[in-house]
């Protein structure tokens, strides 16, 4: 009898169910009233006297483990049940929020992607640069205006380390570190000590570029342009050169593309002019190209520089140019495009 009831012990213990029906006849089959229980209750009364009291404490040792048991299987079930009623399989599926670029990101990696094709490598160089990079290796003589206090952010009232105000510093690296030909790109953040409104902020993206070698001419500047204005606005696009001054090119000029929402006619866009302007450009001067040991008798080279919020005011006929920084979602997530 005793290594029946560790016979029934170990049954009881490996036995699973899956419905409720089994672990209803698991307990009739054990508490039933003609069950294995109410059968060993009746074979005790039968057992010597002096084992009794062992016997007796292992059929209640059974008995106790299989209301356990019963209990056990219960609540797994229960739990079982209650999972499966959460998932109701009827229901739509949740929205996933897919995330979009940020405009600015949009319009600068399709700049990048225009100039890529034309063969332009990308620079990238430091945002907090020193004087030489931003302003002498340039050539802005000493008492130019860019270099007062009211544009440039300088760091810890130090006026050799400051901001940088235009990626130009970066083509100065470029130009220390390589001898032409040289053709790239530099996109990045600049700053410039601005009173925030819809027209200007402090901080803003540039791209600027830089082509040097033999007989490059202000020709092949413009066909550089006239390429990137179409590619970026239409193959309608006119593009118009103005002269203008920059320290760092001669001849310089400022690039108008035909205003692609009046078709050139004149509307609010465009002043009435029909005319936009995008970006400043010129050849290299050649003090730039001797500061940084590149002979200027050998090598001619042009330079140019876009707002990036600007070509993407233009885009997306977006005014204000604070909504770019303020991050608001239901603005950013109307720009869903392949850049
Ligand atoms: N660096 C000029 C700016 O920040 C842009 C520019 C670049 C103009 C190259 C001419 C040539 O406004």
């Amino acid at each position: 009898m005793d290594h029946n009831i560790d016979k029934l012990l170990k049954e009881a213990r490996e036995f699973k169910a899956e419905t409720r029906e089994e672990i209803e006849n698991f307990r009739i089959k054990y508490l039933g009233k003609k069950g294995v229980l109410s059968d060993l209750f009746s074979s005790f009364k039968q057992v010597p006297a002096e084992q009794k009291k062992e016997l007796g404490q292992k059929i209640n040792q059974l008995k106790g483990f299989i209301a356990e048991k019963i209990d056990s299987l219960s609540q797994n079930l229960e739990k079982d049940e209650a999972k499966d009623d959460s998932v109701d399989l009827t229901l739509p599926g949740e929205p996933i929020q897919l995330g979009a670029r940020h405009p600015i990101s949009l319009v600068r990696n399709q700049i990048i992607d225009v100039f890529g094709r034309l063969g332009f490598t990308i620079s990238e160089g430091p945002e907090i640069e020193d004087d030489w990079h931003v302003f002498s290796a340039l050539n802005f003589p000493p008492e130019h205006p860019a270099r007062d206090m009211q544009d440039t952010f300088f760091i810890e009232k130090n006026p050799d380390i400051l901001l940088r105000t235009h990626t130009s510093s970066v083509q100065v690296r470029v130009m220390e570190k390589s001898q032409p030909p040289i053709r790239t790109i530099s996109p990045g953040r600049v700053f410039r000590n601005e009173a925030i409104s819809a027209r200007a902020h402090c901080i803003f993206h540039q791209v600027e570029g830089l082509y040097i070698d033999e007989n490059v001419s202000f020709a092949d500047l413009k066909q550089t342009l006239l390429f990137f204005a179409r590619e970026m606005f239409g193959q309608e696009v006119e593009i118009r050169l103005r002269p203008s001054f920059f320290p760092f090119t001669e001849p310089s000029a400022e690039m108008d593309i035909s205003c692609q929402i009046c078709g050139g006619k004149g509307c609010n866009v465009c002043k009435y002019t029909g005319w936009l302007e995008i970006l400043g450009c010129g050849m290299v001067d050649p003090n730039v190209l001797d500061f940084n040991n590149i002979d200027s008798n050998k090598y001619t080279g042009f330079a140019f520089g876009m707002g990036v919020e600007r070509i993407a005011m233009l885009k997306y006929q977006v005014k204000d140019l604070r909504l770019y920084f303020e991050n608001d979602l239901r603005f950013l997530e109307q720009f869903r495009a392949a850049y």
